[in-house]
């Protein structure tokens, strides 16, 4: 039977469901595939760690050179997190002609490029589901299944960590920060979780994501990015009674003008589908000329449906003859990216309760030709909020308005603006 021999670089979250799913699958795996995967060394400085998982002390360094210079290690999986020293060690091994497995979004989105050049140069294969929704096999189906289709967009809910924060704000009225510190024990959320609540996770995973839907590379910089921070339970309840329910969405577009990609704060109705998504679940939407719409869903972190992913990728590392290349990574393509892009957009405010705001709001929102679906004042003393949804309109226009509406005396302030996608 062929051996595959294999390399761990990390025993956390991520590196301890990788090894148990090899421990406990080994046979299976030998079985149906014909290839019996070694795990040849491990690098984690914590010894408790490995002591945790059962693995033998043998097989554990803290030097790199252990496992590039060992002729009998083909694969070496990466769940280190961050750029170094993780990036030069991937970079030595596919040099090495070793192929790589990661779960690293943020240095796989932000070094494709490097990294595909020493793979390219090692004769070796990038490999890289995890990065994107957890276990849910979305690389795969863009990079093995879609190949009837032009691929139009991308719409998801793709980091776990804000859809269990905003589940539990939305469902139980749950505090924000309670809610992060669970997301935090539970392993979802990144080491420094500003990762995730800010959008820079999602901000990675759409990269990839889009980059391979479009066959154009979309650099993490031509990502639109806001995170979940400034959302409040009056927003989510005010989404309530518009009939609408909050998700921190991944959404990028080929369109004829060129690549709209963004993630942000998204109310959407509580009747789309994405909407039941809940928890530290993920769910991606693809649209292709042929195929029309298809939904994935699963579970989007955690340390079983991410070693999902990576043994996943070890098999596939280690039973291919030709790996796959990406070109589009190496090419300078000359193509737009679209900041000015169309949305419904939620707007509340704070503003005095006397006659004649509405009109000066009308007054402003006419002039920018934006119009209102549906409009919520609450009830109050003097100063009450108001909160209302626009028609289809465009990011300056609205940016526009805003910054006038923010000059009108009675106006206390803007509470928040989210976007909301049917
Ligand atoms: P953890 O912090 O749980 O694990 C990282 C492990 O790597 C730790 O044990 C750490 O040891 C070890 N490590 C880091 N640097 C070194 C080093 N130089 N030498 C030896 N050991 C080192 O992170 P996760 O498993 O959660 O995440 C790992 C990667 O997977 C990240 O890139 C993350 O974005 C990605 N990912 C995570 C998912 C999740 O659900 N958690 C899902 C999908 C992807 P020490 O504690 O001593 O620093
Ligand atoms: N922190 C990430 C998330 C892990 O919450 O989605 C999975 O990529």
């Amino acid at each position: 039977m062929k051996k595959v021999g294999v390399a761990l670089l990390g025993l956390g979250t991520v590196g301890g469901g990788t090894y148990r799913i090899l421990v406990n699958n080994k046979s299976r795996i030998e079985e149906e595939y014909g290839i019996s995967l070694e795990i040849i060394k491990i690098m984690e400085r914590d010894k408790k760690k490995a002591e945790k998982l059962g693995v033998p002390l043998s097989v554990l360094t803290t030097d790199i050179n252990d496992i590039i210079s060992n002729p009998e290690i083909n694969v070496v999986a990466e769940f280190f997190g961050g750029i170094e020293p993780a990036k030069t060690f991937l970079i030595q091994s596919l040099e090495a002609g070793k192929s790589i497995v990661t779960a690293n979004k943020e240095l796989f989105s932000k070094n494709w490029p490097e990294l595909e050049m020493a793979a390219k140069k090692g004769n070796a294969g990038l490999y890289f589901e995890a990065t994107c929704a957890g276990g849910v096999p979305v690389i795969r189906t863009l990079n093995d299944a879609m190949q009837a289709n032009t691929i139009t967009a991308i719409k998801g809910i793709i980091n776990g960590t804000t859809n269990y924060i905003l589940t539990k704000m939305s469902d139980e009225g749950a505090d924000y920060g309670d809610v992060l510190k669970t997301a935090q024990k539970l392993g979802y959320a990144e080491a420094n979780p500003e990762a995730d609540v800010e959008g820079y996770d999602a901000s990675y995973k759409l990269s990839i994501l889009s980059t391979l839907a479009y066959k154009t590379a979309v650099p993490v910089n031509a990502v639109y990015r806001e995170g979940i921070t400034k959302i409040t339970n009056a927003d989510i309840e005010f989404g309530k009674e518009f009939g609408l329910t909050i998700k921190l969405l991944g959404i990028s577009k080929k369109t004829d003008k060129g690549i709209e990609a963004r993630v942000h704060p998204v109310f959407i109705p509580k009747t789309h589908p994405l909407s039941s998504v809940k928890g530290s679940f993920n769910a991606v939407y693809i649209s292709g000329d042929a195929v029309d719409d298809i939904m994935l869903y699963g579970r989007g972190a955690g340390d079983l449906p991410t070693g999902s992913a990576i043994v996943s990728d070890i098999v596939y590392a280690g039973l291919s003859e030709r790996h796959k290349r990406f070109p589009q990574v190496l090419r300078k393509d000359n193509c737009n990216f679209i900041s000015d892009f169309e949305s419904e957009y939620y707007i509340r405010l704070l503003v005095n309760d006397k006659p004649g705001v509405l009109a000066s709001l009308s007054g402003i929102l006419g002039k920018y030709d934006i119009s209102i679906t549906t409009m919520v004042q609450k009830e109050g003393e003097n100063v009450v909020p108001l909160c209302f949804v626009t028609h289809k309109t465009c990011e300056k226009a609205i940016q526009n308005a805003v910054s006038e509406i923010k000059k009108l005396p009675d106006v206390i302030e803007v509470s928040n603006i989210i976007r909301v996608e049917r």
